[in-house]
């Protein structure tokens, strides 16, 4: 696939067919990862990464830690773990990503996201490549402090997203309600139109 067709294809996807993701290819996602772009060499991605036979432990990593919420009433934290674990049941693994604090200065850290960020796009995009589909989450559920040990975060570290990767049981719809000349200026007259 090249480039082009994997940044317009991508989709993001929560049903999966229960495929495994192999371990190869989840440590050849980390280091895909690995060469997104950085600023000042600070190279602040870390990864925790989970293969299929580690996810029940996950979703009951995540049970437990709705069960305590004090915010939550606990059906609600039922139904939350039941979706989720719905969810997982399918995966084929997930990549945890999280960012190290490379610098007290927030213009570091603004840029060290930046460049996490990239580095899940690239994951995602390259297991697109590869048959797998994947959803990006930043759920409270999934990152909140009470996963900080399971995800192995050290402290001087913060959780930018979850990577659940799985073979896409189903297509997704392709949501993009601007069109690129409405949120462009160009400098000069178009040579040719967008
Ligand atoms: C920073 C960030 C956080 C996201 N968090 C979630 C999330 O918690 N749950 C979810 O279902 N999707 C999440 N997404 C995925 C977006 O919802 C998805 O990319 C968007 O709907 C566009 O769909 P597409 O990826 O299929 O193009 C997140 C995306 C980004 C960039």
């Amino acid at each position: 696939m090249d480039v082009a067709t994997a940044i317009r294809t991508r989709r993001s996807h929560k049903l999966f067919t229960g495929a495994v993701v192999p371990d190869r290819v989840l440590a050849e996602l980390v280091e895909l990862a690995t060469w997104a772009p950085n600023h000042k060499f600070t190279e602040p991605w870390r990864f925790t990464v989970v293969p299929q036979r580690a996810l029940p432990a996950l979703v009951a990593a995540i049970g437990r830690a709705l069960a305590s919420r004090a915010d939550i009433a606990p059906e609600k934290a039922r139904a939350q773990t039941d979706k989720i674990a719905a969810i997982l049941a399918g995966a084929g693994g997930a990549i945890a990503v999280r960012q190290a604090l490379t610098g007290a200065d927030l213009e570091r850290q603004r840029e060290d996201y930046a460049a996490c960020a990239c580095a899940i796009q690239n994951i995602q995009l390259a297991a697109w490549d590869r048959g797998i589909g994947s959803y990006w989450t930043t759920s409270d559920a999934f990152i909140g402090p009470a996963l900080a040990e399971h995800w192995h975060r050290a402290d001087d570290e913060i959780m930018v997203g979850v990577v659940v990767l799985g073979v896409a049981a189903a297509e997704q719809k392709a949501v993009r309600y601007k069109r690129p000349e409405e949120l462009t200026v160009w400098l000069d007259v178009p040579e040719i139109g967008l």
